[in-house]
């Protein structure tokens, strides 16, 4: 037989106990000169044992099972009536595993807030960074104007016409942030309406028709879609993802360039829209990153273009909260296309 532990501390005590008292007891014994038969010692040591036994292993289980309670209390990974009262004294092992995987839990808790902090501080510091271009340009215009070339109408006229759009570019940069803060927290209430996706892409080549003439640049579908394909989502948001595509492809696309929109079947739930363009295309190694917010190929030729690095992270928001995946293809050079997908309404 297998004795637990404890129960063998307490066996072995006992006998210990059991021992030493029949030695006293045959030492008075013999000091008052009584002989005792032997089965009266043999009946005071097997009661005295069993007593023992009992006591000491109650004693120690309750020992045991108080310090352990505290140890689950302190470290409050379990509720205390997880701790079965019976199995702890021998459960140990369960406790120390239990231990183990509360500080291991700790540990990739700490790495992630060490994570999120890092982030929060670099997004903070991009933040500074993409208003501080705008406003000093503002600033700039201002002084200028101050400083007597309010007097000449001609480059007033001018000057306030670059400090406006200085002040346009804060605008939309406050507006994207307002829209990815409104993303992360998740107050962003998707609506679920059932939209006709061919028209949506319609109305957003209409809106973005002078853009796309000033950049000499076409938006076309692959093919007609004479008839509405329709799709579930929040018309709005979906409206926002097509203008932050389509936008991007016109910045990033080469003058006397097209962007061509497509509609496909997916799977048998989905459809995919794809905005390919025939631009400068990005290359390889700035694809994995390119949904970061405030990531950029690059700094300069965006800005130019009016960028606030927020486009395709919003994108990616929008169409991960209505639970569909966004994908990008590039070759540098010859293009991009960005696709997502949406549910179809069957
Ligand atoms: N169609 C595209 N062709 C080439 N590069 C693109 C395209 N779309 C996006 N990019 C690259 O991805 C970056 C991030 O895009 P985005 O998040 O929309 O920010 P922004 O356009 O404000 O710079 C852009 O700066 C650009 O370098
Ligand atoms: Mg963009």
């Amino acid at each position: 037989m297998v004795f637990k532990k404890t129960y063998k501390f307490a066996f072995v005590s006992a006998l210990l106990l059991s021992f030493l008292s029949c030695f006293i007891l045959y030492g008075l014994n013999a000091y008052f000169n009584i002989t005792l038969p032997f089965k009266y010692i043999l009946f005071f040591f097997t009661a005295f044992f069993l007593t023992s036994l009992l006591i000491i292993q109650n004693r120690v289980q309750q020992f045991i099972y108080k310090k352990v309670q505290k140890i689950y209390d302190d470290v409050s990974l379990l509720d205390v009536s997880d701790v079965d009262k019976k199995s702890i004294t021998s459960d140990m092992d369960t406790l120390s595993k239990k231990v183990n995987e509360f500080a291991e839990g700790k540990r990739l808790e700490i790495e992630t807030l060490k994570v999120r902090e890092a982030y929060r501080r670099e997004f903070l510091g991009n933040i500074s960074h993409e208003l501080k271009t705008p406003l000093f340009t503002i600033q700039g215009y201002i002084l200028t104007l101050l400083e007597g070339a309010a007097k000449d109408k001609e480059l007033r006229t001018k000057y306030l016409k670059r400090a406006d759009i200085g002040v346009e570019r804060l605008i939309y940069i406050i507006k994207d942030l307002d829209m990815i803060a409104k993303l992360e927290s998740g107050n962003l209430n998707l609506k679920s309406e059932v939209i006709d996706i061919v028209s949506l892409i319609k109305d957003s080549f209409e809106l973005l028709e002078i853009k796309a003439k000033k950049n000499n640049i076409t938006l076309t579908f692959d093919k007609n879609y004479d008839i509405p394909i329709l799709v579930k989502g929040d018309k709005e948001r979906l409206e926002q993802v097509l203008i932050n595509l389509i936008i991007n492809s016109i910045k990033y696309g080469i003058s006397g360039g097209m962007t061509t929109v497509s509609i496909a079947l997916f799977s048998d739930s989905q459809v995919v829209i794809n905005i390919q363009d025939n631009g400068e295309g990005i290359n390889e190694i700035h694809i994995p990153r390119l949904f970061e917010r405030f990531y950029r190929v690059e700094r300069s030729r965006s800005r130019e273009q009016g960028g606030s690095g927020l486009g395709l992270a919003i994108v990616k928001h929008i169409i991960e909260s209505h639970k569909q995946q966004v994908f990008v293809k590039s070759t540098l050079g010859k293009g991009a296309t960005f696709s997502f997908t949406l549910e179809k309404v069957i």
